[in-house]
């Protein structure tokens, strides 16, 4: 019999081995109610980090440090995690979770505020990968500041792309749902970006700035 497509996504989920590092942090994410991303989009930003030997990563909803972990396996070994959040006890868990997973304390740069009021001080064309899992309804607005901020070549990295399953349903029409198939629709169209969508977790989009 043919294998079926939820198998697959499972299978697909499951390839890459989570580190006991990353999972302990998940499990602390899970119980703070800071939803880490699947081990499959962590996969996939540990590989996208390592495509672009990124140095410098802007992430925008550090949580408790899950995907973080997998960015900084992937990143160049000099490379500086950079992540924002707009929960201080949330970023308490993540800092120890790098600290758990021998990570040098000058590799990340952990900033507590709301994004939209840190974003304007980040470095114009600073950053190798700006990665976006914070509010939805402001992505919009992330995704301008990401523009600004990457340089030529960096990627941009929208997590929940697919929104629950409910970006593709027409039908679907809640305020998060109609900004990310906006999101994904402008990601498309624009010309400074070369985009994916990828089926990967709750969906990834991926945007490279030409
Ligand atoms: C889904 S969690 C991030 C999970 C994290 N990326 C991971 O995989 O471990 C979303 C995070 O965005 C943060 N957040 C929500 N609104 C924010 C805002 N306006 N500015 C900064 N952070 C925000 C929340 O506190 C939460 O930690």
């Amino acid at each position: 019999m043919a294998t079926d497509k939820a198998q697959t996504w499972v299978y697909s989920e499951e390839y890459a081995a989570e580190r006991e590092a990353v999972a302990a942090a998940r499990e602390v994410a899970v119980e703070l109610g800071a939803e880490p991303v699947t081990t499959g989009v962590g996969a996939t930003l540990r590989m996208l980090a390592a495509v672009a030997d990124a140095r410098a990563v802007l992430e925008i909803g550090t949580g408790a440090g899950v995907s973080g972990l997998w960015l900084l396996e992937g990143m160049s070994p000099d490379g500086v995690l950079t992540t924002i959040d707009s929960e201080s006890e949330f970023q308490k868990h993540a800092r120890s979770a790098f600290h758990a997973a021998g990570v040098p304390g000058h590799r990340t740069r952990l900033i507590a505020g709301r994004a939209l009021d840190v974003l304007p001080r980040m470095a114009a064309g600073g950053y190798d990968m700006v990665v976006i899992d914070a509010d939805v309804s402001e992505t919009p607005e992330y995704l301008d500041h990401a523009l600004r901020v990457l340089r030529p070549g960096g990627v941009a990295v929208v997590v929940h792309a697919l929104w629950h399953d409910r970006v593709a349903d027409p039908a679907q029409r809640d305020a998060d749902t109609v900004v990310m198939r906006e999101i994904t629709r402008v990601l498309g169209e624009t010309e400074e970006f070369v985009s994916a969508l990828l089926p990967v977790g709750d969906g990834v989009a991926v945007a490279v700035r030409r």
